[in-house]
């Protein structure tokens, strides 16, 4: 456990164990919508109806995991995606801080997409929607003119997974992608696991095997604000990122091929800058990107140290993330536009979440000099990032 929550009064985690049993019953597939709304909370557990449908022939439920700090995580097979995450803030007050929504139909009308989805199957662009693999041409459907973005027209955020809880701090889903779905090859055999640990950390561990050698960059794209959703803009949150480069993009976010050094540009945040610090800096690159929408390759990816801290302003909550990933899209909410109606009434808005997307880069089949993301029979796709959650007082 996390040494912050040890020092935690015993009186305060029963509180949460007790308000946790009452709000959440079955800790499995919820049956009964639930708000934690006692004192020391704020967080709150979705409606379960607004998960339970019929779509493609497939059912959708609602699915909780918790930990012993009295910490969790709802999500739903619908896209696999991470629909709420609450974690004590350095009050000990419970906060959300994943965007998502309260019913499965507000992710399908969402005006920006991907809340919490599981993306594939390729995470983030391929230029022109299209690239060569073994001599042959591969078209895709461009959903991000010029470009096909995060798998295309119906990527795995829009898909049904298989669910299989395996006790009450995780889950796995599971999606076969068939052949040429989306134009790309092979019989995809996809496989995410979500584990809530009692260090307060989410786990997201992918794997995939293919018949047919193929591309794949799975990620998770959930927006956090870590002064709890609704609360405002993310300009003040502090980050830091173990990246001594980047991947510049030209003006359709593709990558130019280079890895330039960060050094002297607004995209240096080897020591803690606050993400608005810089975010408005006459910039060809923050022009390209509106913002931060870029690929941080990061100096080590081997989940033994994090490659990324992030510190709410408001609520001390502090976010570390561990990936196996050689890169880091960081993208600053640019394109939220608002309009949407978020968990409990709570709205979203021009840079009111951040993503921190661990992932290989962008356009990968279409530059050989970046790390491959070629899948072959016989191989298998193995990945893990973990989002760990802790305070600074
Ligand atoms: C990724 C992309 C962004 C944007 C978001 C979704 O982070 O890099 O440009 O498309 O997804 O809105």
């Amino acid at each position: 456990m996390n040494t912050i929550f040890k020092s935690f009064p015993a009186i305060f985690l029963q509180v949460c164990i007790l308000s946790l049993a009452a709000c959440n019953q079955s800790a499995n597939k919820t049956s009964t919508a639930s708000t934690m709304t006692d004192s020391t909370t704020t967080a709150t557990l979705p409606p379960s109806s607004g998960f339970e449908k019929t779509i493609d022939d497939k059912q959708t439920h609602l699915y909780i995991l918790k930990n012993k700090n009295g910490v969790q995580a709802a999500l739903t097979n619908y896209g696999a995606h991470l629909i709420r995450l609450a974690v004590p803030d350095k009050a000990g007050k419970m906060t959300d801080i994943v965007l998502g929504f309260d019913n499965i139909d507000a992710y399908k009308k969402a005006l920006s997409a991907y809340y919490g989805a599981t993306i594939g199957r390729y995470g983030n662009r391929i230029a022109k929607g299209h690239f060569v693999l073994e001599g042959r041409r591969y078209d895709l459907f461009i959903n991000n003119k010029p470009n096909t973005l995060h798998g295309g027209e119906k990527g795995f955020n829009d898909v049904i997974w298989d669910a299989k809880q395996i006790n009450d701090h995780t889950i796995s889903f599971t999606y076969l992608a068939k052949d040429m779905e989306e134009g790309y090859p092979g019989n995809l055999n996809c496989k995410v696991t979500y584990e809530l640990t009692d260090d307060n950390a989410v786990k997201i561990s992918y794997e995939a095997t293919t018949d047919k050698t193929t591309v794949v960059n799975l990620t998770n794209h959930s927006y956090f604000n870590l002064n709890g959703v609704g609360s405002g803009t993310i300009l003040n949150h502090e980050v830091q990122l173990k990246a001594g480069n980047y991947t510049p993009v030209d003006s359709t976010l593709i990558p130019n091929g280079k890895i330039e050094p960060v050094t002297g540009t607004p995209f240096d945040f080897t020591k803690p800058a606050t993400i608005g610090s810089r975010i408005n800096d006459n910039n060809e690159q923050l022009k390209n990107g509106k913002g931060y929408d870029h690929n941080f390759v990061l100096d080590k990816h081997d989940i033994t140290t994090p490659i990324a801290t992030v510190i709410g302003d408001k609520s001390g909550i502090k976010l570390e993330i561990f990936t196996k990933e050689p890169g880091l899209q960081f993208y600053s909410g640019n394109f939220m536009t608002g309009g949407n109606t978020l968990l409990g009434g709570k709205t979203d808005d021009y840079r009111t979440g951040f993503a921190m997307e661990t992932q290989h880069y962008p356009d990968s089949p279409n530059q050989p000099q970046f790390p491959s993301t070629v899948l072959k029979p016989g191989e298998t796709y193995k990945t893990v990032t973990i989002y760990k959650f802790s305070v600074v007082k």
